[in-house]
């Protein structure tokens, strides 16, 4: 298809592939907020746990390239193979599924870091159970937090036995050594583990002596260059089998498309960094203002957090748009952050966007009206080949009546997702002259010509640049 002068942006995005050993931790963000909001049982709430670990189960079932998962509270550890060759071994693409990895060079090295986590789940559960007692024999937080600085683990032990008659060491093992998932080699009977074994080497039995520094040391530091312009895009992932097995319309699902808006104004409501989202497809990009600070500009926790709000949401929302329609399986979206040096780069990467936005709809139109007019996928193809725009429109024209230009925008722009600074009329969730007015500052969305400048002359306050 044809190139724009606007691709030279895809110079930006950075090789990301990892050596060695990959494992990836990712963890439940502002979980203490989730948990109470949805009265998790203190200190420990088994189901919350069996769930951590049916979703954790299921991440293994559909990557066979990982095989060991360890997990407790409101995180997990997972292991790929040494020879896995998952997305190509790309940072963003991996990091974007969990929300942060370890690589270690050495095997022992891995086994010291799943046993310095487990020794983090002891010292933790031993603390939380140890405080929630105090609370619930009519201490206030801070108290409990005051009588337990600085105690031991022997302490601990002690006053959950002398105060509240707990011994520890019976507690069930869930919540004291957390739950390991491990892939059953079935032809060896009684070996479980087996494979993990082969590929990492045995654990160490004295998790003790493990050095937390030792391990953090190759935690990857993935910091987004300062005062950039940082877009985060989020991809569907394997969306061509999905939007196949969901029945999207075709070429343009109107449906769908809105709820990957709904669930861009969701990502905007929570970030309030986030100034400005673009979408096409089963892909949006995010931009943050330039001097974000937002997780100490983590590319890892930035992409994860948003990819991961964007695909809660995309199912939490799913029935909103589909109500007739069930969700058959788990979708997963893939995410990269890119930083853009200026701002005439950072519109011309969102020129570029939606000029793909244009030739693909354009491309995509054409193709399935002369698939649905009887012609075979090739032959469309075949007739398609080395076609320029004003042909193409003249095709649907002629052929099929269709004046292209008048084709819903949401179709031929795609959707910017932005906070409205005056007060702007809305309906649906989108800019319209009604009587409906949204309050300064709500985010709507809005189909708007991204790639003319003087859209962006006439709203400065969007991205505020200084
Ligand atoms: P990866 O992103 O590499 O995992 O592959 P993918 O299958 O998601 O393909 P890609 O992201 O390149 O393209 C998105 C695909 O999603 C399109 O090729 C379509 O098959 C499908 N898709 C997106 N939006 C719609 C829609 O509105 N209707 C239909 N029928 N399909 C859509
Ligand atoms: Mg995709």
């Amino acid at each position: 298809m044809a190139n724009s002068k606007y691709e030279y942006v895809k110079s930006f995005e950075l090789e990301d592939e990892l050596p060695n050993l990959i494992l990836v931790r990712i963890d439940g963000r502002d979980f203490s907020r989730f948990s109470q909001v949805h009265e998790f049982e203190k200190p420990n709430d088994e189901a919350a746990l069996n769930l951590l670990n049916s979703c954790s189960a299921a991440v293994l079932e559909e990557f066979p390239d990982i095989i060991f998962a360890y997990g407790y509270s409101d995180e997990y550890s997972f292991v790929f193979k040494k020879t896995s060759r998952f997305y190509q071994r790309r940072a963003s693409k991996i990091l974007s599924l969990v929300a942060s990895f370890f690589a270690a060079v050495y095997p022992e090295v891995l086994q010291a870091y799943l046993a310095w986590r487990q020794q983090d789940c002891h010292a933790n559960n031993q603390y939380e159970t140890c405080f929630w007692m105090l609370v619930k024999s009519g201490m206030t937080i801070s108290e409990a937090q005051e009588l337990l600085k600085d105690t031991q683990k022997q302490q601990k032990n002690e006053l959950l036995f002398h105060k509240f008659g707990i011994n520890y060491k019976t507690l069930p093992e869930l919540f004291r050594q957390g739950s390991c998932l491990f892939k059953k080699k079935i032809e060896e009977k009684g070996c479980v583990g087996t494979i993990l074994y082969n590929d990492l080497g045995h654990f160490s039995k004295d998790i003790g002596r493990v050095e937390p520094d030792f391990v953090r040391s190759f935690q990857f530091e993935n910091k987004l260059l300062p005062l950039t312009w940082v877009v985060v895009r989020i991809d569907g992932s394997h969306f061509h089998r999905f939007s196949d097995v969901h029945e999207f319309e075709k070429p343009n699902d109107e449906q769908a498309l809105k709820l990957m808006n709904s669930c861009a104004v969701a990502v905007l409501q929570e970030f309030e960094d986030i100034h400005f989202g673009y979408g096409v497809s089963d892909e949006y990009s995010f931009v943050l203002k330039r001097e974000s600070e937002l997780y100490q500009r983590q590319s890892s926790k930035i992409i994860s957090a948003i990819a991961s709000l964007f695909t809660s949401t995309y199912v939490i929302k799913w029935g909103d748009f589909f109500p007739r329609k069930e969700l058959k399986y788990p979708p997963s979206f893939d995410g990269r952050a890119v930083c853009y040096p200026t701002y005439k780069i950072l519109l011309d990467y969102l020129a570029w966007r939606q000029v793909d936005c244009h030739i693909n709809n354009q491309y995509n139109t054409c193709f399935w009206m002369l698939v649905k007019s009887g012609k075979t996928k090739t032959q469309s193809q075949d007739y398609l080949k080395g076609t320029q725009t004003r042909e193409k429109n003249e095709l649907l024209s002629s052929q099929f009546g269709i004046e292209y230009n008048t084709l819903p925008l949401i179709f031929r722009m795609g959707s910017s997702v932005l906070r409205s600074k005056e007060a702007v009329a809305v309906e649906n969730g989108v800019v319209v002259s009604g009587k409906k007015l949204k309050r300064e500052g709500e985010v709507v969305v809005d189909h708007c010509n991204i790639i003319e400048r003087g859209f962006w002359e006439e709203h400065p306050h969007i991205l505020s640049y200084s």
